[in-house]
């Protein structure tokens, strides 16, 4: 087991690539089950969560082979094992293989979804959608049974705007006889990253990035080659680094109008950013005001950047309130950035942040994929050296940090635990 260390205090400077984005991937490497023949998505990122989703695809008899980033699936020996247990566990995004199988096989059996806990994560969308759609759905001893004897089109609306129950909606619903209407649809941009792969395997898809999404059926879905998007919650996590520490960070690999909400909050704060067709230019060179921000979906601004911004309004010069909208109990870095002289208060669903303020380095600990980017943008701008532990939630969705972030000046490295560390790391 490893933990991270950064020394604090040095500027960032220079330029990094963002990856393949971790939530197209994994609603990416399922719908390939969809298809009769082989399909390729190339520039996946080098992540935890894309090796566990590839076991599991050959789990259910899939051949799976890697060429550096480009992964081609062979979808053509699968069956519908049942997957209840095991590394179904390990993250959340393993519930689009109830999609993908129900609309291949009519029938799945998969494990409840681990993944980051954020506070309650129900998936009654997704059941109502495949519900609708013509399955029968039961939960037994923590596994979802899902049987169809056909899946017929349907209109469904969804009561919240989720993103995993778009899209595993339109996974069990592209094969589906009939018309198939999803209202009050999500609209990220992993949504129509997905949407257009099926529509290269010869789905009918129309309306995605609005909030109807109309779905004719097609009896099969044949094999192709799919270039993945850039991951925008990298690139806005890069983009906070860069504002809290960073003279002049060039971000490329990126699409800028993904992060539109971001970027409007990083120039409220005085941030200079520049955006050319596939990069972004980040430059601090006055002090940050402060600004307030609450999370909203897409387009509004992403609950997955919240945490990471919660560690830049420390350096604002007043206060500044978050509020999640989407996951209010995504509250877990708070405590940890506390340990670094952080000055935070919760009220409410409100965070307060008081800034500005010199952290310190301590020994703290990731419990969940973006507390983790927030404390190393915290580990960044501390005065000395922080520890954190952890490094298996960073690694399901980060890739390659430590050099990215080497790269770009910082003082960054990984060092193996002791077993003594190991021990008291487990009772933090
Ligand atoms: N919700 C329900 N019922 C449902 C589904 C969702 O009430 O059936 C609620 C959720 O509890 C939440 C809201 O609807 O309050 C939105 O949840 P959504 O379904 O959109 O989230 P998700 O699909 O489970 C994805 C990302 C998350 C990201 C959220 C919101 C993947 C694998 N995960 O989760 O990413 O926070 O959308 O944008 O795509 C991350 O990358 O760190 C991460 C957690």
């Amino acid at each position: 087991m490893q933990k991270l260390l950064i020394e604090g205090g040095h500027d960032l400077n220079g330029q990094v690539r963002i990856s393949g984005a971790k939530n197209s991937a994994v609603a990416l490497l399922p719908a390939a089950i969809l298809a009769d023949s082989a399909v390729t998505i190339e520039g996946l990122p080098e992540i935890s969560d894309v090796d566990t989703l590839g076991d599991l695809l050959e789990e259910i008899g899939g051949s799976v082979s890697r060429d550096g980033q480009d992964i081609t699936i062979h979808p053509e020996k699968m069956m519908a094992m049942p997957l209840p247990n095991g590394k179904v566990k390990k993250l959340r995004a393993s519930y689009y293989f109830m999609g993908a199988m129900l609309g291949k096989f009519n029938k799945a059996v998969i494990g409840l979804p681990g993944g980051c806990f954020l506070g309650p994560r129900p998936i009654d969308q997704h059941i109502k959608g495949f519900e609708a759609l013509g399955a029968e759905v039961t939960n037994e001893q923590g596994a979802i049974y899902l049987r169809a004897n056909e899946l017929r089109g349907a209109r469904i609306y969804l009561d919240v705007v989720s993103v995993g129950a778009t899209i595993n909606i339109m996974l069990a619903a592209v094969k589906a006889k009939g018309r198939t209407t999803i209202e009050n649809a999500a609209k990220e941009p992993e949504i129509i990253d997905v949407a257009t792969l099926l529509t290269n395997m010869g789905a009918k898809i129309k309306g995605v990035g609005t909030d109807v999404i109309r779905i004719d059926g097609v009896p099969s879905l044949h094999g192709c080659r799919h270039t993945i998007i850039p991951d925008r919650i990298e690139a806005g996590t890069y983009a906070i680094a860069a504002a809290a520490k960073g003279k002049e960070v060039i971000i490329d690999n990126v699409i800028p109008q993904h992060l539109e909400s971001l970027i409007a909050k990083l120039r409220e704060m005085d941030v200079t950013v520049e955006e050319s067709d596939e990069q972004l230019y980040i430059a601090r060179n006055r002090p940050l005001k402060s600004v307030d921000i609450k999370t909203l979906v897409y387009p509004g601004f992403p609950t997955d950047l919240q945490q990471p911004f919660t560690s830049l309004l420390t350096q604002a010069s007043h206060s500044g309130v978050i509020t999640d909208t989407i996951y209010s109990a995504r509250l877990k870095h708070i405590d940890e950035l506390r340990r670094m002289n952080a000055v935070i208060k919760v009220e409410g669903g409100s965070v307060i942040v008081s800034g500005p303020v010199q952290l310190e380095g301590a020994k703290v600990k990731a419990s969940d994929l973006r507390a983790g980017a927030s404390l190393i943008i915290a580990g960044l701008l501390a005065d000395g050296v922080t520890e954190i532990t952890g490094l298996d939630h960073i690694d399901r969705g980060y890739e390659k940090l430590t050099e990215k972030l080497s790269t770009l000046g910082a003082k960054i490295w990984r060092e193996e635990m002791t077993d003594v560390e190991i021990m008291q790391d487990q009772n933090m």
